[in-house]
């Protein structure tokens, strides 16, 4: 009786889920019944409550319905012509889970009631149909129904909120290490663009060999950030025109190692063996620790590769660049000295795609008609841009 007074008192469901602040409406339920007595008896009882009532008197007629509108709650008997209960609950747990259905079944009929259950009923009722019962079935069927719902609501909210706030702190993360980067190019202008240059052909390097996994990602930052050690060596040397004395030079080697302590507290334990080791070369002779083959991490031996050939094709203070032709015969006749040989195939192939594409768009600015420019442009205004 307690529930029967809190359904008759309350028999109004918000518009959603959501709590949106939408008008609430009257609480819809699809009645599928062959018994016309009963069918009128329910239908009457549940209307004169304030519910919306719509009829039915088998299962396909039900499903019509169900095609065209959205119901709170499906109260049904299962023996009815050409389509009985049991089919209209398999039917409607494939294609609406969530929907609450309750079984009106005789005593008789106990077989199909723990078949209906089995399809996930969430509840049934016996012949004959005692009102207050059913008001309570109802009552209490749908207050469970609309727990879950807002359950999973709230679960679903949660998920969101961790998943926004991840996104914040990776963001953050992310800006920080563009922060990072201008504050290595800000130290040389020789240097600008290079971290990203080399980030780029290291992830370019990566997609080639099919690598793609944490690891990719880890090496890709430590890229970006490899020369972030310069950071500790002094202007004097950074910037010097001519080349450096095995004490600056001594100095300038330290800044894998700076670069690692650096980084230490960010980065993962992957992500810094690419800073600490982007300097060392395959046969052993490179620095800080003179590690040799497999034994260098890939992702250093990649990021060398990449750092050393855009440093090529880079003016310095103290050189001039080579053309790509003459960086590519350089890193080819490096391999298996400064150089993996087994990464320089797929890297010079990178390169090479790359200038393929560049050409490709140059020749496509080439013939742009030239009214598609601004028309100061056109008119030769040069001076007041
Ligand atoms: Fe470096």
């Amino acid at each position: 009786m307690v529930v029967f007074s809190l359904f008759r008192f309350s028999p109004l469901i918000p518009n959603d889920m959501t709590d949106n602040g939408s008008e609430p409406r009257a609480l819809k339920i699809l009645l599928v019944e062959d018994d016309g007595f009963l069918l009128r008896t329910i239908s009457d009882y549940l209307s004169n409550r304030g519910i919306e009532v719509w009829t039915a008197s088998n299962g396909k007629e039900a499903i019509k319905h169900l095609s065209a509108d959205p119901f709170d709650l499906i109260l049904t008997d299962i023996i009815m012509p050409e389509m009985d209960g049991i089919e209209l609950l398999r039917y409607v747990r494939k294609r609406m889970p969530d929907l609450p259905v309750i079984i009106i079944t005789s005593s008789d009929d106990i077989n199909y009631s723990i078949e209906a259950l089995r399809f996930n009923a969430n509840d049934y009722i016996l012949k004959p149909v005692s009102m207050e019962e059913l008001a309570t079935r109802i009552a209490l069927t749908f207050m469970k129904t609309e727990a879950l719902k807002r359950e999973k609501i709230q679960q679903f909210r949660m998920v969101e909120k961790v998943m926004e706030k991840d996104k914040r702190v990776e963001e953050t993360f992310l800006r920080s290490i563009r922060s990072f980067i201008n504050a290595i190019e800000a130290r040389d202008r020789y240097t600008k663009g290079h971290s990203l240059r080399v980030s780029d052909l290291v992830d370019q390097l990566l997609k080639k060999l099919g690598i793609n996994s944490d690891m990719s990602y880890d090496t890709v930052l430590a890229s970006q950030l490899h020369d972030i050690g310069k950071m500790g060596v002094s202007d004097i040397i950074l910037n010097k025109h001519t080349g450096l004395s095995n004490d600056e030079f001594h100095i300038m080697k330290t800044h894998p190692e700076v670069g690692y302590f650096i980084l230490k507290p960010i980065l993962s334990e992957e992500g810094l063996k690419g800073i600490l080791h982007h300097h060392e070369r395959w046969d052993g002779e490179g620095y800080p620790m003179n590690l040799s083959g497999h034994g260098i991490p890939l992702g250093a031996r990649i990021i060398n590769l990449a750092d050393s050939y855009d440093a090529m094709v880079s003016d310095r203070n103290y050189r001039r660049s080579l053309d790509v032709p003459q960086a590519l015969a350089e890193i080819e006749k490096c391999a298996g000295a400064q150089f993996d040989p087994d990464l320089v195939p797929a890297f010079v192939e990178v390169v090479r795609e790359n200038n393929r594409r560049e050409a490709a768009r140059a020749a496509i600015r080439v013939v742009e008609p030239l009214t598609d420019l601004p028309a100061a442009v056109t008119s030769g205004h040069r001076n007041s841009f």
